[in-house]
């Protein structure tokens, strides 16, 4: 079975071409403005193929940082100017600091222990400056999980067609989904695998103390741009 992402990447902005980035990203430029006014510069964990960055980076000079090589290929693609580091977001040290660090579209969902949750608070904080603003869109809380649920969807592209089916089985505090992914493009070529995508599953509680721990003094917002919620922290 596949990494994450390792080989959706080349598929990953159009399987989810659905999300506005253009509007949370303004979101997100407010609750930051609000906290932080001038911010200038800005970390995102977890960023995928950079289409968060591409938005945020009309306000801040914004890295990105993420584990799949294959990702930041695309990312590369997108924004050939900027820098992104190939790293774990448990575990970084980049050496500078920021006015902000975000963390969007549950790509924390990945982290799959409360040690590791914890770890990546850290990391995140040691990164910000004085008053700096941690921002995470967290995955699912384990009440709010639905175990064994199946989803299937296929989308359409320019000369491309997707389709995603997967399922989850719950395991502790992990939820882990399986995505059976099939591609076909019009010049006759398709290909077809699977990828595991492990998952952790934390409480509101959990999230709370991790970041007060990690010295940032956290609010909750439960809606946030896709109902999931939304941590935002300043460094004390
Ligand atoms: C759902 S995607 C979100 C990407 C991007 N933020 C967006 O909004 O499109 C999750 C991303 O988190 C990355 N990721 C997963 N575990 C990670 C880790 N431990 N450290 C850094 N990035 C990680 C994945 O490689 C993937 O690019």
């Amino acid at each position: 079975m596949l990494n994450p992402y390792e080989r959706s990447a080349e598929v990953y902005d159009l399987y989810f071409s659905w999300l506005d980035y253009e509007t949370n990203a303004i979101t997100i430029h407010e609750l930051i403005e609000e906290r932080k006014p001038g911010a200038e510069s800005m970390l995102e964990l977890g960023c995928g193929t950079g289409r968060y960055m591409e938005q945020l980076r009309q306000w801040y000079g914004v890295e990105g940082l993420d584990v799949s090589e294959s990702m930041l290929t695309v990312a590369h693609r997108r924004l050939p100017a900027a820098t992104f580091h190939l790293a774990d977001m448990t575990e970084f040290d980049l050496e500078k600091t920021y006015d902000a660090v975000v963390c969007l579209f549950s790509s924390v969902a990945y982290v799959t222990s409360l040690a590791d949750l914890g770890s990546m608070m850290r990391c995140a904080a040691r990164h910000l400056n004085p008053g700096g603003v941690l921002i995470i869109e967290p995955w699912f809380t384990p009440d709010a999980w639905v175990e064994g649920q199946i989803d299937a969807r296929i989308v359409e592209g320019e000369g491309v067609k997707v389709a995603r089916i997967g399922g989850n089985a719950l395991e502790g505090n992990r939820a882990v989904m399986r995505w059976a992914w099939a591609v076909a493009w019009e010049d006759g070529d398709a290909d077809a695998y699977v990828e595991e995508h492990p998952t952790g599953l934390f409480t509101l509680a959990e999230y709370d103390t991790l970041l007060r721990e990690a010295g940032l003094t956290p609010e909750y917002d439960p809606e946030g741009p896709l109902g999931r919620g939304l941590h935002i922290a300043v460094k004390r």
